[in-house]
């Protein structure tokens, strides 16, 4: 990214940036900084390049096309932004103060926690930050429409054991279709059973697959049966034997990656099963090379939610194909 703006420039024009930005999640900056390339500042957790869009599976939110927009005032960058269009997040890393008066001048945008299940939000949501007191960088595309890409769900704190239900919930958000009613699930690494209180909830039939028993509370919902076994026992010769359909399979399966994908592999060569949410559970820093093998099943996405921790979500849903 070419960062110099003339400000000799009497008129002060905006101008275009070469390359895109990516915003780390929290904890996560050095997996994002070590996928990506042209690397020309950092600015806490924001990366800035000078390359066209890149493939990024850390970034918690990627600022397609930054512009340098030379200000004058606080009153001058809020009218410059709202020019360009109606919703901006700010990113603020530095002049806080400052920052914050001109978000306040911009229209608001609402960071309520979301009811799930429900779309994700409508219509475009800029980002933007002071790169000094006179020059703001934004970015009107970003990958995400959440603000810095944190997805906040309204909290249910009886009905789940555990707060992974929060994860399930933004990666069928991101998959951008839910289980239906009657659907069968088998939700492998399912105790203590937030992922079956989710899809319970929403009317599939779910078999959650453990070492461990589920909280008596989930493991007595309507719907949710449970089998203490080995998840890598379930192939597909093993359950059609026993199930005539299966529509969608959930892994959160705490395991080597390498060994999720062998298994996972079967199952999409298999053809059984046309959904998939898989969580890839990182041990060291030096196994990420796994990605790039889930990334290349046809249709899939592999992604870091604003949920997941040492983790990246792999998803596959052929209807969409
Ligand atoms: C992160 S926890 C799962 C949380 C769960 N998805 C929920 O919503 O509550 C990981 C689970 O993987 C299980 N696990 C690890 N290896 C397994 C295996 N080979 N077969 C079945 N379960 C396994 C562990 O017992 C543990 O309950």
């Amino acid at each position: 990214m070419n960062l110099s703006t003339d400000e000799n420039n009497s008129e002060f024009k905006t101008q275009e940036t070469t390359g895109a930005a990516y915003l780390a999640a929290e904890g996560f900056f050095e997996q994002l900084k070590s996928e990506l390339k042209g690397i020309t500042k950092v600015h806490d957790r924001l990366i800035l390049t000078d390359q066209p869009l890149q493939k990024s599976y850390w970034a918690q939110n990627i600022w397609q096309n930054p512009i340098i927009i030379p200000i004058k005032s606080i009153k001058d960058g809020a009218q410059k932004l709202k020019a360009i269009q109606r919703n901006w997040n700010l990113y603020s890393f530095q002049l806080h103060r400052r920052a914050k008066l001109i978000q306040e001048s911009l229209p608001y945008v609402s960071c309520s926690p979301i009811q799930f299940p429900s779309p994700p939000p409508k219509g475009k949501l800029g980002s933007w930050t002071l790169l000094d007191s006179n020059i703001i960088l934004a970015s009107p595309e970003c990958s995400s429409v959440f603000p810095n890409g944190e997805v906040h769900f309204i909290e249910d704190k009886e009905g789940p054991p555990n707060r992974a239900y929060l994860k399930l919930q933004e990666a069928l958000m991101a998959i951008g279709t839910l289980p239906q009613p009657g659907d069968f699930c088998l939700d492998f690494g399912g105790s203590p059973g937030g992922w079956a209180w989710v899809l319970q909830k929403l009317g599939a039939t779910v078999l959650s697959v453990d070492r461990s028993p589920l909280d008596p509370k989930i493991a007595n919902l309507p719907r949710v049966q449970f089998e203490k076994k080995d998840a890598f026992s379930f192939v597909p010769s093993y359950v059609k034997k026993t199930s005539n359909k299966v529509d969608w399979i959930f892994w959160d399966v705490i395991c080597y990656p390498e060994k999720t994908f062998e298994w996972i592999s079967k199952w999409v060569e298999s053809d059984f099963c046309k959904n998939f949410i898989v969580t890839i559970k990182f041990q060291g820093n030096n196994d990420y090379k796994i990605s790039e093998h889930f990334s290349k099943i046809p249709g899939s996405k592999l992604v870091h939610l604003y949920q997941n921790k040492h983790e990246l979500t792999w998803m596959l849903t052929k209807d969409t194909i």
